[in-house]
């Protein structure tokens, strides 16, 4: 069996300006200089050559929270994969639910995405999860194998073993309610087993699956703990340095491996 790397990602969203994130890094970096895996930061678009630059010679990779999906034109106020790429980052998150429902994401324009981010060299961390109402109607599956197939249709098998996929239910998002671990457990070994169905039981075991929604450091050793659990996607608590160091050094109950490069796709 494939040993996956442990990998904790801090999304802030739109938080933070260049002073905060300078001094947020300084107290960072200490902190985390003896993390069990790779530890990341997806940083708005103005922050990524800085941060980059910060955590040269850290275990820290720095990312974006998304991109367009052509490799350029005139799209005011878009940006390209290469763009990212230049300023230092080395991963970006797709289809995270806010961009599905702020700004029309799709699985078809994620789908495009991920084709932007390969052919960049910029690792693709694609987001699927459902809502509430979904979950009540029973059609949790229904909605992740649909976002799936969708967001990562004609990709082969050698191409999906450079993604990353975070499971995030959507009401788990900001809400405080985070998913049991024996839930969230369930979810990724169903989208292990949709992996091996699509591509092949090799692929299915490279491809780290992480789980997001209210992560705090009180639960990030439990939700890290089941074997289909490989790393975590964390929002409002990976905004104080603290608190995410807490979160990256979370107790390891399961061995892990120490990537040396693993934000870039190879
Ligand atoms: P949260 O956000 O940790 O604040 O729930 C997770 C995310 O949106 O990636």
């Amino acid at each position: 069996m494939a040993e996956r790397p442990r990998i904790i990602i801090g999304n802030w969203k739109m938080y933070k300006t260049h002073p905060e994130a300078e001094s947020y890094l300084s107290t960072l970096i200490p902190l985390v200089k003896d993390a069990p895996g790779q530890v990341c930061l997806a940083v708005p678009f103005t922050l990524i050559y800085m941060a980059a630059q910060q955590a040269i010679g850290t275990s820290i990779a720095i990312g974006a929270q998304t991109m367009n999906d052509a490799s350029e034109g005139a799209f005011t106020g878009e940006i390209a994969a290469r763009m990212l790429t230049e300023a230092g980052a080395t991963f970006v998150i797709l289809g995270h639910s806010e961009r599905r429902r702020f700004f029309g994401e799709t699985d078809a324009i994620v789908q495009r995405k991920v084709q932007q981010a390969l052919q960049n060299n910029l690792r693709p961390v694609v987001c699927v999860g459902e809502t509430l109402a979904e979950r009540e109607a029973g059609k949790t599956e229904e909605v992740l194998h649909r976002q799936l197939s969708e967001s990562l249709a004609g990709f082969t098998a050698e191409q999906a073993q450079q993604l990353w996929i975070a499971y995030e239910p959507v009401w788990a998002i900001g809400t405080g309610e985070t998913a049991t671990t024996a839930c969230a457990e369930e979810v990724h070994r169903n989208i292990r087993t949709w992996l091996t169905n699509h591509w092949n039981a090799e692929t299915a075991e490279i491809i780290p699956l992480l789980y997001g929604g209210s992560v705090k450091p009180d639960n990030a050793a439990a939700l890290l703990e089941p074997q289909d659990i490989d790393g975590l996607l964390v929002g409002g608590a990976s905004l104080s340095p603290q608190l995410f160091a807490n979160i990256v050094n979370a107790p390891v109950n399961s061995p892990v491996t120490h990537p040396s490069s693993i934000g870039n796709p190879s």
